[in-house]
């Protein structure tokens, strides 16, 4: 194993390491993804289930990659093989996850681009209308070549390497993206009608509990911190080793919560206060439909309209380029290949992947697999089925095969590891037999042996 880290570039220390990693933290699955399943699985009972794994489940899978990470000096692929041989198949399992989401997310960064270009040109009340999300999307060619832009624009950043630049100015715009937010939710909460919502997203209404709340608040968890897709042991490689492991992620942990619950706060009491009820059928649509409608009925609509989806535009940006930087490093770890030719292969590679994405809220509509958009699965297959898979693994790896002292002793190099006890239930017993029970209800129910 290499236990050398210094050949290695680090992180300037511990601020460097957090802005990084909350760079790729932040981004659509905090503002986009979350408040749709919030609304979906039943708002208060699915915030409720989501808090406890992020302080529990999220922050343990958190330390342990950047652990791993840190330790092995290596990224995803080669970091399971090396820490012990019968687990290298985990880090091609791992890989495959950023190589599933790039495409798609970059689907839905095309779209906060259009809404962006939308604003701009100051058609935000148009945005506003009950069928232009659903136009848009459906359209064949305009979504798709959305999706191009922002695929080329993130393949721009990384092959010039310029992506200092892009978190530079990210620094500055992240915390002005939380100032507008908040507004933007006090605004929403205080629209008539909106009590409801509040209740409805704040209040755990424990009847509406499911496996399928906690597999969903579980995949979203993962998805949202960066988690079981290698881009933390990544970054944990770069980490320098007096850097307070445990503060540190616990402090994105508790920055990415802190933004999804406000992008939740600005979106489903909206939904509440201009429909009078609970949003019906939440889907991906959620965020692109309740805004504009917030938006329009605020005095400087489009002003914020534009901010909001620039900074947006933002977020995202950061995220796909550490999806796209892990990508193009798998393929350049894994087969040798020279930078450019990576990063132009795996272009090539997302584009074949993100069309039907897109297509299939389109002209593809009839391809449904699994009773899903293409899109949709693309997503169910990434953060339902691969992650928590990952996941499992790795808690088996660090629990039983390699034992949680190898974590430990990381951590401790870098201050006094309180949570011991807990790290090690939860790694050893408690993670990974919830993981098992939640994977097979769904298999289940999927399969419709059991109904929940
Ligand atoms: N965590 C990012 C978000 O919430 C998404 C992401 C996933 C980014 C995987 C990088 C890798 O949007």
């Amino acid at each position: 194993m290499n236990q050398e880290t210094k050949t290695r570039s680090t992180f300037s220390g511990k601020v460097g390491f957090v802005l990084a990693a909350a760079g790729s933290a932040v981004g659509l699955g905090n503002i986009w993804r979350f408040p749709y399943l919030a609304a979906k699985y039943g708002g208060g009972i699915f915030l409720f289930v989501y808090i406890i794994l992020a302080v529990t489940f999220g922050f343990v899978l958190m330390i342990t990659e950047i652990a791993i990470g840190r330790k092995t000096g290596l990224s995803a692929i080669e970091a399971y093989g090396a820490i012990n041989k019968k687990f290298k198949f985990l880090g091609v399992l791992t890989s495959l996850v950023p190589i599933i989401i790039l495409p798609y997310y970059s689907v839905i960064g095309g779209w906060v681009m259009k809404y962006l270009a939308v604003y701009i040109a100051g058609q935000g009340n148009e945005a506003a209308g009950a069928k232009f999300f659903g136009n848009f999307i459906s359209e064949p060619i305009e979504p798709v070549l959305w999706f191009l832009f922002f695929i080329g624009l993130t393949a721009i950043i990384v092959l010039f390497g310029v992506q200092k630049g892009v978190e530079k100015a990210s620094r500055i715009l992240m915390p002005v993206l939380v100032v507008l937010s908040v507004a933007v939710a006090i605004y929403s909460v205080t629209l008539p009608g909106a009590m409801e919502g509040v209740k409805y997203y704040l209040l755990p209404d424990f009847s509406k509990f499911s496996i399928n709340t906690v597999l969903g608040a579980m995949g979203q968890l993962f998805y949202s911190l960066s988690l079981a897709m290698g881009i933390m042991i990544t970054y944990g490689s770069y980490m320098k080793r007096d850097v307070d492991l445990v503060q540190s992620a616990r402090q994105i942990d508790i920055f990415d919560t802190g933004i999804a619950f406000i992008a939740g706060l600005m979106i489903i009491p909206a939904v509440f206060a201009f429909t009078g009820e609970a949003p019906k059928k939440a889907g991906p649509g959620l965020m692109f439909q309740a805004l504009p409608q917030v938006f329009a009925n605020m005095g400087f609509g489009t002003v914020a309209g534009i901010l909001f989806f620039l900074l947006v535009l933002f977020a995202a940006l950061t995220s796909s380029i550490s999806l796209m930087e892990t990508v193009v490093s798998i393929f350049q770890d894994k087969l040798g290949w020279e930078r450019r030719g990576t990063c132009l292969v795996v272009l090539l590679g997302a584009i074949a992947i993100g069309i039907p994405s897109s297509l299939g809220f389109g002209p593809w509509s009839m391809v449904q697999i699994i009773g899903m958009d293409i899109l949709d699965f693309f997503d169910f297959i990434s953060n339902s089925v691969l992650m928590p898979i990952v996941a499992l693994l790795t808690c088996i790896c660090i629990g039983h095969v390699v034992g949680p002292k190898f974590v430990e002793d990381e951590i401790s190099l870098s201050g006094k590891f309180r949570e011991k006890k807990m790290y090690n239930a939860t790694i050893r017993w408690i993670a990974p037999v919830c993981i098992v029970a939640i994977l097979i209800s769904s298999v289940m129910s999927a399969l419709g042996i059991i109904t929940i």
